[in-house]
């Protein structure tokens, strides 16, 4: 699956991901800029943190407690913000299109 990230510059990375992995593996294993994910994915960092496009909102799955809890420590957060590395790649979200914060500090 295709997924598109867009840094708070414009600059646009469509990388290819797996399914099974995560949002962020994807992001990490493509050396896409703006993901930090220091605590390697466990909802524990909130530097994984991105915007999805609003066309993708509804398709995936609400957040669980532990990822609306750590967004709550995330920097710029907006409505439409989640942790990448609690998204998983599926067939559904072939095309992706998910926005990066200006930095995650
Ligand atoms: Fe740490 Fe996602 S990688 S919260």
């Amino acid at each position: 699956s295709k997924i598109k990230f867009i840094e708070a510059n414009g600059t646009e990375h469509v990388v290819e991901a797996r399914e099974g992995q995560s949002v962020m593996q994807s992001a990490m294993d493509n050396l896409v800029p703006g993901i930090v994910a220091e605590c390697g994915g466990f909802a524990n960092c909130a530097t994984c943190h991105v915007y999805v496009d609003q066309a993708w909102s509804a398709r995936l799955p609400p957040p669980e407690e532990s990822e609306t809890a750590m967004i709550d420590c995330a920097f710029h957060v907006q409505p439409n913000s989640r942790l990448s590395c609690q998204l998983k790649v599926t067939p559904a979200l072939a095309g992706l299109v998910v926005r990066l914060p200006i930095s995650q500090t």
